[in-house]
């Protein structure tokens, strides 16, 4: 499926990361790629994260309740008519057809790209007012669901007293509209929101994208920089002399403590290094394509030479630096320096999920060298990914 009638040049200009846009059905064929029996199923299974929202609790102000997964497949059939909904996280990772939502918004970056959440709901139906940290295109699938926005939230927003959701305290909509299949919702970053479903089997998938917080980077860089160091890199004072109060601490002291960390923070091919790699660690560790036996050269080559095309995992991550004489293509938390073929093979497969060999690949040692590392890591594969 691929967007139509849709300026990516003018939505990043006006509406990425500012306002919200309603996207009248862009497609050039809407077809839903998930049966509701099929989320369900997915809810049921260990390992992927799941959960159902009900607001038939007793108190008619608060009456949202949440459960996590895997559930018992009995716990559907005992849930009332209406007001609950399911939602199943990367579920991009388990059905093809919902990994395939996500190639018409390549226009964002890989590395900002998370996951496809998908919710399926009972009339009237919602996860309550709320705002999310990230935007997200909130693609309405079966049925249909009122969608009303709001203003600017942030960390001061009030919120509910409930101890599992962050629900908005007071919550004015600004705009409301009906989405109906096709239909895209833009939501950026902090602004409130509020789907309703009307009428039952609403199913809305919503491809949601990424931004690492400055504590996060900060924290997890300085972890992996840790790592590295020595004790016996330390603070000396080779030159010092008598103060006249023991108990300063002086400038010059200050500017070679605080030069000890900067130093290191100012790396920039480290930090681009440590970043390709950290950014690129899958969120779901447990959907493991490795092959059971690892595949020898020879039998790639066999395999290859059939043309077989390549496919990415849809639960690796993968993107590219350019640096000035090679690229570095980051994989699953693993890092490739490539130049060459193995450097224009790694841009291809950072561009699409599926790349054919050509003649120039095939002849490649270093290309196949780093298909099969990749093969043996589970983040590529050689056959079509089933279809549902
Ligand atoms: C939903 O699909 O019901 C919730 C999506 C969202 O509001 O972020
Ligand atoms: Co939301």
């Amino acid at each position: 499926m691929n967007l139509m009638n849709f300026d990516i040049d003018a939505f990043l200009r006006d509406y990425w990361q500012q306002k919200p846009l309603l996207i009248k059905n862009p497609w050039d064929g809407w077809s839903d790629p998930l049966e509701p029996d099929d989320l369900a199923g997915l809810a049921c299974e260990q390992g992927v994260e799941s959960r159902l929202i009900t607001q038939t609790g007793d108190d008619p102000d608060l009456p949202w309740e949440l459960e996590h997964g895997p559930f018992a497949e009995s716990r559907f059939s005992q849930l009332d008519h209406k007001r609950w909904t399911l939602l199943v996280q990367a579920v991009d990772h388990y059905v093809p057809d919902v990994a395939a939502m996500i190639e018409p918004f390549r226009f964002i970056p890989n590395w900002r790209i998370d996951d496809v959440m998908v919710s399926y709901a009972a009339d009237g139906g919602g996860v309550g007012p709320h705002f999310d940290q990230y935007d997200v295109f909130l693609i309405q699938g079966s049925g249909r669901r009122q969608w009303q926005v709001g203003g600017h939230c942030d960390e001061n927003s009030e919120l509910l007293p409930h101890n599992d959701l962050r629900l908005l305290a007071d919550f004015d909509a600004t705009d409301e509209w009906t989405c109906e299949p096709g239909d895209i919702l833009y939501v950026p970053p902090g602004i409130a929101h509020n789907g309703i479903a009307v009428g039952d089997d609403c199913m809305t998938y919503s491809i949601g994208f990424r931004a690492p917080s400055r504590s996060e980077l900060i924290g997890y860089w300085a972890d992996d920089l840790l790592a590295d160091m020595q004790n016996d890199d330390r603070y000396s004072d080779p030159k010092l002399k008598a103060l006249k109060n023991p108990g300063e601490i002086p400038a010059d002291a200050l500017g070679r403590l605080h030069a000890m960390i900067t130093e290191k923070l100012n790396d920039r091919e480290a930090f681009a290094m440590w970043f390709g790699q950290y950014s690129s660690t899958p969120k779901y560790p447990d959907v493991d394509w490795r092959p059971e036996e690892p595949l020898g050269m020879d039998q790639l080559q066999q395999y290859l030479a059939r043309e077989t095309p390549i496919y990415r995992n849809p639960s690796s991550r993968f993107s590219f630096i350019r640096e000035p004489s090679q690229i570095q293509l980051f994989v699953d938390g693993n890092s490739f320096p490539c130049t060459g073929e193995s450097a224009k093979f790694a841009e291809a497969l950072c561009a699409k999920n599926i790349v054919h060999m050509e003649q120039n690949y095939l002849q490649s040692d270093t290309v196949m060298a780093l298909i099969s590392e990749l093969y043996n890591l589970g983040s590529v594969t050689f056959d079509q990914p089933e279809t549902e």
